[in-house]
């Protein structure tokens, strides 16, 4: 529902439950590099026709019909974002969108060496990196790829002016929950900001990663062991909480979907390379734009169909409770 500049609400996209909608998530690829065993089947091909991916123009025009609905905060992310050709490209244009304050990115930083300086011209101004391992065999072995590139990539978008670089870690009980403690050190070395993340029942690959679930509360105990824990920095719009080591400039964030959800205070929606709204990443909620761009719909009934997609959007997901429910890949909408 749309509010009333003038009546009981202030200006903005709120859905049924009267959260304000500020936030979406652009999915630019479906595809990836990598087969994070958590994410995406190894030998996984069965990625959606780019004759069904958004053009950039039309990108363009929808995220453009968000901005003036109110929306002010825009997360690139994928599949593997980088592997679309020229996304500097429409990272450029959708920065230059007026109403648009922040463009973000999450990848994989395979390729962030060849684009860093790119993006960040184009108007990137804060980039998420996953890294569940420093260790080159357990990296292989979690992502079928290589740790080099990526600690390459890490290093070009930190030269490249990047900040805050958030390093995105799932705890992964059984593959990495010995590594917690080097992560935090690597952190503090390079000056990133770390979030660990529950593992999510997404996809039969995420349901499959069910077994090496970790509760966040067990990784904080396990850091407090030999850091001190700030608690109550920067609580920030967003999912995670967070805490600083004491004695360093470093906050970790704890992002908890599934022991302490966030649902309450959820501000956004996801697009997918396909052009579906999906208004939860735990729920099946949607609402396909892509018919109705090549239908040639006008600007005004663009706004009307998100207006209507938002209605949509439900209370909360159900990770817990039916766990089997999402079929997607967590590659579609992007995390
Ligand atoms: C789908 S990826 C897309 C962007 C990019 N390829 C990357 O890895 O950052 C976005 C985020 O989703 C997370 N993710 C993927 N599958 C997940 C799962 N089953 N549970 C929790 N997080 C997951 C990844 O770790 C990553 O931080
Ligand atoms: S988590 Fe990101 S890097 Fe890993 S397979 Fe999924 S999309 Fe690719």
């Amino acid at each position: 529902m749309e509010s009333r500049e003038n009546g009981s609400r202030p200006a903005g996209l709120f859905d049924p439950f009267g959260r304000r909608i500020e936030y979406v998530r652009l999915s630019v690829s479906d595809k990836c590099n990598l087969r994070c065993f958590y994410c995406l089947p190894e030998g996984f091909r069965d990625f959606e026709e780019p004759g069904n991916w958004l053009r950039f123009d039309e990108i363009e025009r929808v995220i453009a019909a968000f901005a003036v609905l109110g929306v002010s905060r825009i997360r690139i992310t994928g599949g593997e974002p980088l592997v679309r050709r020229d996304l500097p490209r429409l990272a450029a244009s959708l920065a230059g969108l007026s109403g648009i304050e922040d463009l973000s990115l999450s990848t994989n930083a395979t390729l962030l060496s060849h684009h860093a300086v790119a993006l960040r011209e184009a108007g990137v101004s804060r980039i998420n990196v996953s890294l569940d391992s420093l260790r080159a065999r357990r990296f292989a072995r979690i992502t079928g790829g290589r740790l080099e590139p990526v600690l390459d990539g890490l290093m070009a978008a930190k030269a490249a002016g990047f900040s805050p670089i958030k390093i995105n870690m799932i705890a992964l009980k059984g593959i990495n929950d010995d590594e917690f403690d080097d992560m935090v050190e690597f952190c503090i070395e390079h000056d990133f900001t770390l979030r660990f993340i529950e593992t999510m029942p997404v996809g039969s690959t995420g349901r499959d990663a069910a077994d090496h679930y970790l509760d966040l509360d067990t990784v904080k105990r396990q850091l407090a062991r030999r850091f001190e824990l700030l608690p109550g920095v920067m609580p920030g719009g967003g999912p995670a909480r967070y805490v600083q080591v004491a004695g360093t400039e470093l906050r970790i964030g704890f992002i908890t979907p599934i022991s302490q959800h966030f649902c309450a205070t959820c501000n956004r929606v996801r697009l997918s390379v396909d052009g579906t709204l999906y208004l939860c990443l735990g729920q099946d909620d949607r609402y396909p734009l892509r018919p109705l761009l090549r239908q040639g719909i006008s600007d005004a009934g663009l706004k009307q169909a998100i207006v209507e997609a938002l209605a949509l959007k439900p209370e909360r997901h159900e990770f817990r409770d039916k766990p089997g429910q999402i079929v997607r890949f967590m590659s579609m909408t992007g995390g």
